[in-house]
């Protein structure tokens, strides 16, 4: 993509945003690639290296929850405690500070929206922060886990797994019920750092174009979306086009800046 065409697209971007007010992002592990996460997908991505359907399915975990804590929850656990936000997170919490998103659907684990300061944030495939009993149902706070026995135990003495969403299990009913709702009625959806291959957060970006919303994309690679689904595709790693688009957001923003912005 030429520095103009981004220019222009990144332009575009903002006076959407600004303009209507209502738009939403989704998100995927692309966007806290520049964090040290590594994706899912592509060069250096986690099922290169192993099979999901071995550690994230929820029938592998039930088989031997040892295995699946040791080959993926606790590699997933070093790397996320020492994670911090990016410029990529930091841009979204941004642009809800100022009132033009109203919020972040994520299928990322990692916390680091809610870390850099969105306040509402659906964690479409759960999250790492919290255990939760396989028995009991009950939960508790990841770092409040005793980890020096894996599996570790609840002590009603049912085996803890991460409050996530495996392989073979449902989106909880309400995330998927809120996400729909908001999907289908923003103006403006920002598809960030995600392959779109996963259902049924890659039936979102499907969802709001079908209701009439632009669909922007962000990723430095073209994905199933793109000169399909997506109106704007912004070639670029999240951190820097977030930095780009909230330039052009803050210049409209600004006192006095009615003068200019668009309508
Ligand atoms: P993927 O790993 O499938 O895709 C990551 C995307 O990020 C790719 O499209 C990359 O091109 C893009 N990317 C790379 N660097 C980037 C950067 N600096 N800025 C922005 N984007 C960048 O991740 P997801 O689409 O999130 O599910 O994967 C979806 C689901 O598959 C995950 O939630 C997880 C996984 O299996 C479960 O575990 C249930």
């Amino acid at each position: 993509m030429r520095e103009a065409d981004r220019d222009t697209l990144t332009q575009r971007t903002a006076e959407a945003l600004v303009q209507t007010r209502r738009a939403v992002a989704l998100t995927g592990a692309g966007v806290s690639i520049e964090s040290g996460i590594p994706p899912f997908r592509g060069p250096g991505g986690l099922w290169e290296k192993m099979d999901p359907m071995e550690v994230a399915h929820i029938d592998a975990f039930r088989r031997d929850p040892e295995k699946v804590w040791k080959l993926l929850i606790e590699g997933m656990q070093a790397v996320l405690s020492v994670a911090r936000p990016n410029a990529g997170h930091v841009g979204l919490a941004r642009l809800e500070q100022l009132g033009y998103l109203q919020s972040v659907i994520t299928q990322n684990v990692d916390g680091l929206h809610q870390a850099a300061g969105s306040r509402d944030v659906i964690e479409f495939h759960g999250t790492f922060a919290w255990q939760r009993c396989q028995n009991c149902g009950s939960r508790c706070k990841t770092g409040q886990v005793d980890l020096s026995r894996i599996p570790p135990r609840c002590s009603c003495g049912g085996i803890y797994r991460p409050d996530c969403v495996f392989f073979g299990e449902m989106i909880p009913p309400q995330h998927l019920a809120r996400a729909h709702q908001l999907v289908a009625r923003c103006d403006v959806l920002l598809v960030v750092g995600t392959s779109a291959t996963v259902q049924p957060a890659a039936m979102m970006p499907l969802l709001a174009k079908e209701s009439g919303a632009r669909v922007i994309e962000i990723n430095p690679e073209p994905t199933p979306l793109t000169g399909r689904v997506s109106d704007y595709f912004i070639q670029g790693g999240a951190g820097a086009v977030f930095n780009d688009i909230l330039v052009c957001v803050e210049d409209f923003h600004a006192p006095g800046a009615h003068r200019h912005a668009p309508r």
